[in-house]
């Protein structure tokens, strides 16, 4: 299976976007001063800091020691570690949890849900958004149909985007109350006229592995997905959202 390799300052510089939507999960999440929230999956800090500066105690966690590194380096005064959401130690009792764009990275989905339910004291509340059903289906198709034409092995991506059923029965079987659940196309801006091509650089993996030469497997996947994805000025990926809220019962 193709490992991911995080590279955090690609990731800042290039796919900002991820944590700029992020930000309407805070939102909805609204944070109150002395709350402890938990952000499982932090990524590089961004949003953790927001909740700081909202005026939350924070703990970010985030399986990637590159991101938690950088994370680190960005945001020193904040309690950031190396933890596996699905395997998650932390101490129990949160008012809140935040999960951004992380938990399609896990397709045991189930571990991830309980890490996260146990972390909440009863009463608390999760806000989560990951790729929803449908997710990035372009993208997909087309670098399955080139692997085939190319006489490569199926790919091995093990992205996991649940639709509102689903994910919603992951939750109720950890022990969650369900309150909201969106399921929305969010068309996403890929910066530059290689925005794509970066994006599989830095995402696409699962999709490339096993190619002799990479970097002209993504030339033809983009050249493939030129005329579908490219439009009005630029790259758009072919996001969809699952944005999902829910309890944690007190009785
Ligand atoms: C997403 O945010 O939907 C996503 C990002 C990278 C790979 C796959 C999906």
């Amino acid at each position: 299976m193709a490992v991911q390799r995080w590279a955090p300052r690609v990731y800042d510089d290039r796919h900002s976007f991820v944590t700029r939507y992020g930000g309407d999960l805070i939102d909805e999440l609204a944070p109150r001063p002395g709350e402890r929230i938990l952000d499982a999956g932090c990524g590089t800090g961004e949003l953790a800091a927001a909740l700081a500066d909202a005026g939350a105690e924070v703990v970010g966690v985030d399986s990637s020691p590159e991101m938690i590194d950088r994370a680190r380096e960005r945001f020193p005064h904040l309690d950031l570690r190396l933890a596996d959401l699905r395997e998650l130690d932390v101490e129990p009792g949160f008012d809140a949890v935040l999960s951004n764009a992380v938990l399609h990275w896990i397709p045991e989905a189930p571990a991830a849900a309980a890490s996260m339910a146990a972390a909440l004291r009863p009463g608390g509340r999760l806000v989560a958004e990951l790729g929803g059903a449908g997710n990035i289906t372009a993208i997909v198709g087309a670098a399955h149909g080139l692997r085939a034409e190319l006489g490569l092995p199926g790919a091995a991506e093990t992205w996991y985007f649940p639709g509102i059923d689903e994910y919603s029965a992951v939750l109720e079987e950890a022990g969650l109350k369900v309150t909201g659940a969106w399921l929305f196309d969010r068309p996403t801006r890929l910066e530059g006229e290689d925005g794509l091509a970066s994006w599989l650089h830095m995402f696409g993996a699962p999709l490339t592995s096993g190619a002799p030469d990479p970097d002209d497997f993504v030339t033809r996947l983009t050249d493939r997905l030129r005329p579908v994805l490219h439009h009005t000025g630029g790259w758009w990926a072919d996001y969809v959202r699952l944005r999902i809220s829910a309890v944690k019962p007190t009785g």
